[in-house]
């Protein structure tokens, strides 16, 4: 059996994922810098499935990796979710992030060229909309990012096209994810951001557990029913999924370069979510509504028609259990995954 590469396998989505590849008997071989994660990760995806897989600790910059995995393993199909995520620090540091995940990237795509492995899974992002006119979001939208974050998340789209347009035997799906939150049921896998969290769920959720003294809300004038943002939070259980379903379709077909939405197709603004959390917690979450964040949109949710209808797949975690499964995680790991070591 051939096995799955998995590009940035010890990641939030990704460890979700391979845990699932592996309850579904996938053979994987996970390629990782740990630059976001740690080798804890791997532990837990071993516990969680119980089932072997390989581990390379290395960067998609470094071509000799590359190459040496390609020669090793017999590999069927990439899923690349190995890059930095964050749109404000992509910003700061732009030649970086153009670096790490457009060059990255280059250096993948060429040594699957050499090996001879044409399909692919590509983690993008719903910020290489941009903001869109219309707030429930097509795959045939514009695309108009904004960060260097997301440019770069549509640069390597563009890439893969062409390298589709040059050899139609490639297969090629791109996932476009909106806001993932949630973490494994079981508390044992979940989000655990190295510096102070970007994103409002792993800042909310440190503010529970007593690390941090308050959330603070980015704008309460927008033009949504309560003034503050509105996003579509998608469980990250569901996110990994969704590769499962893109990986079985990629084996149908003959040919194909198609991106698709994975979100739940509804919204939710920030003030639902503290309440959403507050009530499943059980703990109050003190805030402060302060300036807008530069940005920022007001709000964005996918529409999701398209993945049901080819790939099969549709979101089924709600909001409750996204906060409550954010909350065990964060309960059980305080220190993120540095707690079974502390
Ligand atoms: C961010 C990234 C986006 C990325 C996505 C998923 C930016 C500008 N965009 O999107 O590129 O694909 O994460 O990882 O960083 N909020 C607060 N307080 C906080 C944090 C967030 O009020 O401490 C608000 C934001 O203003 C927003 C909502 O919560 O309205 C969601 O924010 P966030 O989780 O950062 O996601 P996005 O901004 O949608």
């Amino acid at each position: 059996m051939k096995k799955i590469l998995v590009t940035g396998g010890t990641g939030y989505i990704g460890s979700h994922t391979v845990v699932k590849l592996l309850e579904a008997n996938y053979e994987v071989v996970i390629l990782d810098n740990l630059s976001n994660s740690s080798m804890e990760v791997n532990e837990r995806i071993n516990f969680l499935a119980n089932k072997r897989f390989d581990f390379i600790k290395g960067d998609i910059r470094d071509k000799k990796i590359l190459e040496s995995i390609f020669k090793k393993y017999q590999i069927g199909v990439v899923i690349h979710f190995a890059g930095s995520k964050s749109a404000t620090e992509s910003d700061i540091n732009p030649l970086e992030y153009y670096e790490n995940n457009v060059i990255g990237s280059l250096n993948l795509f060429k040594e699957m060229l050499k090996a001879d492995v044409k399909k692919i899974v590509f983690s993008s992002s719903a910020t290489v909309y941009g903001e869109p006119k219309e707030k429930k979001c097509k795959e045939n939208f514009p695309l108009l990012p904004t960060s260097v974050y997301g440019k770069t998340k549509l640069i390597i789209e563009n890439i893969l096209t062409d390298i589709q347009k040059a050899n139609h035997k490639w297969k090629i799906i791109n996932l476009r994810y909106f806001n993932p939150i949630g973490a494994h049921p079981s508390g044992i896998l979940g989000e655990d951001p190295k510096n102070i969290p970007n994103n409002l769920l792993p800042f909310l959720t440190q503010v529970a557990v007593g690390k941090r003294e308050k959330l603070l809300v980015f704008g309460n004038t927008y033009n949504t029913f309560d003034g503050t943002g509105k996003r579509d939070f998608i469980h990250v259980e569901d996110l990994a999924s969704g590769h499962i379903a893109a990986l079985k379709y990629l084996e149908k077909v003959d040919e194909i370069n198609m991106s698709f939405n994975l979100g739940t197709g509804k919204s939710y603004s920030v003030l639902e979510i503290i309440n959403a959390f507050e009530k499943c917690s059980g703990m109050n979450i003190p805030y402060e509504i302060v300036d807008k964040r530069l940005g920022d949109i007001s709000e964005l949710y996918a529409d999701t028609s398209l993945a049901k209808k080819i790939l099969g797949w549709q979101a089924k975690f709600n909001i409750s259990q996204m906060c409550e499964d954010a909350w065990r995680w964060q309960k059980m790991n305080p220190e993120g995954y540095s707690t079974a070591s502390s």
